[in-house]
């Protein structure tokens, strides 16, 4: 349905030339929802706009649905670019229009009746379940209910494809999930193919099959979301994966110097991370004995991604300095990722 070849953008400004996106190839399949996931800054924006063109790439080829845009004429492309819906993280409606104009504004050189264009607009209107607020303004809904006239919006053409740029980054954790749910409804119910772009892996892992993790403009990985979950081969998708982990909380309990993370002179808290091998192994009761500790564990976490365990447990650890050493270093031997979270072993 989309087929990027060898998309380079290059923004030049003041400071130089900036390489947004770098040589991106890939491809998104009809009916799926394909998700591209990176970090502030690493060009998903600008890519994403490279689909529908609202950015040109400075080289490389973009089909959409059979059809080279990149090869279109003005005229070609404004027509195009209707069978492609986008929305964004900051909804971009007219606040000077009701919510019913906002969804016509896309059909007003569609040749439709006004009785046709009524007709469709409450039937969009209904499928994002805001019927009765036809008549109300922007300003008057919530985050949420404004992110579905947007998706009316978006739909008001009928397109074959949608892409979403954070649509949900301004939105709560519940609300969040309504909006993907609705994502999800449109996908199997109209079968349209999306493009999520998202910086939270549970974005992804809620309505996404397949994903692109970019970084510094490039793919720097790219898998089935389970195969990601299964297996990341880079550190920057292990990141990410990592802040899907309930084991995230321990960095508030660091900044806030809560009692729970106040060490006694010569501890350590750990943090540490294990793919599915390690997980399986009494470590932290094998350590305790071996090296004579007390492990205080503060937060634990375990996911099955496809039957196969993932996670970590956030620790502190008691002990003499050469017995803790011993234990990083037996940690280092398993091949356990660690962090060292507050040290007091110096106090
Ligand atoms: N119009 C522009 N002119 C100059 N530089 C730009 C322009 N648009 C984007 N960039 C630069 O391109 C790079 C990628 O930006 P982009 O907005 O695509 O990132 P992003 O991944 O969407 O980030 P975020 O998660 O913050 O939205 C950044 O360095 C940005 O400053
Ligand atoms: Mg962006």
């Amino acid at each position: 349905m989309i087929r990027l070849e060898h998309i380079n953008k290059t923004f030049s400004d003041k400071s130089g030339l900036i390489h947004a996106v770098r040589d991106v190839t890939l491809r998104v399949r009809p009916g799926e929802i394909y998700g591209i996931i990176g970090h502030s800054g690493a060009g998903k924006s600008t890519l994403v706009r490279c689909v529908n063109l609202l950015e040109r790439p400075t080289s490389g080829q973009v089909w959409v649905d059979g059809v080279e845009l990149t090869a279109l004429r003005a005229g070609e492309l404004r027509k195009a670019r209707k069978k492609i819906g986008m929305i964004f993280q900051q909804f971009n409606l007219m606040a000077g229009r009701t919510v019913f104009q906002n969804v016509a504004i896309g059909l007003q050189y569609s040749g439709l009746s006004r009785a046709h264009i009524r007709e469709r607009v409450e039937r969009l209107l209904s499928f994002v379940e805001l019927e009765g607020k036809a008549n109300v303004y922007p300003s008057q809904l919530s985050g949420g209910q404004k992110q579905r006239v947007a998706v009316a919006r978006a739909l008001a053409n009928e397109p074959r494809v949608l892409l979403c740029d954070e649509a949900t980054s301004a939105l709560d954790p519940q609300t969040t999930q309504s909006i993907l749910s609705l994502l999800q409804k449109l996908n199997r119910e109209l079968n349209i193919t999306i493009v999520v772009i998202t910086h939270e892996m549970s974005v992804i892992k809620k309505i996404c099959q397949r994903v692109a993790v970019i970084e510094h403009g490039a793919i720097a990985e790219e898998n089935e979301v389970l195969g990601l979950f299964a297996n990341p081969r880079q550190q920057v998708t292990k990141d990410f994966l990592y802040t899907t982990s309930s084991l995230s909380g321990v960095y508030p309990l660091v900044r806030e110097d809560s009692p729970v993370v106040r060490l006694k002179p010569g501890e350590v808290l750990l943090l540490m991370r294990y793919g599915t091998t390690q997980v399986c192994q009494p470590l932290v009761s094998r350590m305790s004995k071996q090296f004579d500790l007390e492990i205080n564990i503060l937060f634990g976490d375990l996911e099955i991604i496809e039957g196969a365990p993932m996670g970590g447990t956030a620790a502190i650890f008691h002990g003499t300095p050469e017995n803790i050493k011993s234990a990083l270093k037996f940690l280092e031997a398993e091949h356990i990722t660690v962090e060292v979270i507050r040290d007091a072993r110096m106090a």
